[in-house]
C-alpha cells in the first residue's frame, strides 16, 4: 500500500497502541467501566477471554463445520487474553499485534507455554505467514481500531493464510449509529484529523474507531474465495456503531 502524507497510517496506529500498552494495556484492550488506570485484576481479565473463547468455539460447532485443531491465529492479540484462551483448543496459537508493548506483556503473562507464539507485525499485510497455514483465524475488537484501508486488507490476507476448508471468525463494525458520525468517518482516517487529536490530547493515545459497511465485507470475501456461511450482530464494538461477526469459509478448490 502506498504512502501518501495526507492519510493516517500504519506508523500512527502503532505509535497510539504502543502508548496505550506502555499506560494502560488491560484497559485499552478491554475499556470496561471502572477499569481504567490499572484497576483490571489480571486473572479476571484473562478469564473474560477463556470464557469469549468457550463461546466462540460454541458458535463454531453451531454452525457445522468441522474444523482442524492444529493451528490458529489471533489477528491483533494485545496481551494474549484470547490467545492463551484458544491454546485450549489448538496444539498451536500464533498472535499477531502491532504494538511491541502489548506483545511485551503478552509474552511475560504467557501460561500457555511454546503452544502459543506473539509475533510483532507491523505491515499492512500477513506475509510473516505461508499460504493454508491455519484452521481457525480469530479476531476480535482489532480490525476497528485501524483506518478501514488496512481491515480490508487484512480480511483478504485471513483468507489467504487460512487452510482450505479453515474458518475465519472476525468482528467489525458497518458503521456508526448516529448521522452525525457518519458525516466524519471519511475524515477521521486523514492525517487532518490526526493533526486535530494531536492539539486537542497531546501525547495521550486515542482510541480510533473506524468500520466498513456490511455489504462491503461479504463482497469483498465473496470476490476472493471466501465463502460467508453467517453474519451476526456484535455487540463488542462502542454502542455508538453497528457491528457485526462474520464467519467465513475457504473453499476447497
Ligand atoms: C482492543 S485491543 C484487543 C486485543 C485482543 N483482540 C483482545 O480482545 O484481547 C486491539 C489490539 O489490536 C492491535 N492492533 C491494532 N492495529 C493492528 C494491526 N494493524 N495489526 C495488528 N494488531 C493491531 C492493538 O495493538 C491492540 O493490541
Amino acid at each position: 500500500m502506498g504512502y501518501n502524507p495526507c492519510l493516517m497510517d500504519l506508523k500512527d496506529v502503532q505509535a497510539n497502541w504502543n502508548r496505550f500498552g506502555e499506560t494502560d494495556p488491560f484497559w485499552a484492550v478491554l475499556a470496561w467501566p471502572g477499569m481504567e488506570e490499572g484497576r483490571w485484576d489480571v486473572d479476571a481479565f484473562f478469564a473474560t477471554g477463556r470464557e469469549e473463547i468457550h463461546q466462540v468455539m460454541a458458535y463454531v460447532a453451531g454452525l457445522g463445520v468441522e474444523i482442524g485443531r492444529d493451528a490458529a491465529l489471533d489477528f491483533g492479540c494485545g496481551v494474549g487474553r484470547l490467545t492463551q484462551a484458544l491454546a485450549h483448543y489448538f496444539d498451536e496459537v500464533h498472535g499477531v499485534d502491532i504494538s511491541e508493548a502489548m506483545l511485551d506483556l503478552a509474552r511475560e503473562l504467557n501460561q500457555a507455554g511454546d503452544r502459543c507464539h506473539y509475533h510483532l507485525n507491523p505491515r499492512d499485510d500477513l506475509s510473516l505467514f505461508a499460504d493454508d497455514a491455519f484452521d481457525f483465524v480469530y479476531s476480535n475488537i482489532t480490525l476497528q481500531h485501524m483506518p478501514p484501508r488496512y481491515a480490508r486488507g487484512y480480511m483478504l490476507e485471513f483468507l489467504r493464510v487460512l487452510k482450505p476448508g479453515g474458518l475465519a471468525v472476525f468482528q467489525i463494525p458497518s458503521r456508526p449509529r448516529s448521522a452525525m458520525q457518519r458525516l466524519l468517518q471519511p475524515i477521521k482516517p486523514t492525517a487532518a484529523w490526526r493533526w486535530y487529536q494531536r492539539l486537542r490530547y497531546g501525547d495521550a493515545p486515542v482510541m480510533n474507531m473506524y468500520g466498513v459497511p456490511r455489504q462491503e465485507v461479504v463482497r469483498l470475501v465473496e470476490e476472493h474465495g471466501g465463502r460467508i456461511i453467517d453474519v451476526q450482530p456484535d455487540d463488542n464494538a462502542d454502542a455508538a456503531w453497528e457491528s457485526f461477526r462474520y464467519a467465513v469459509t475457504k473453499s476447497n478448490d
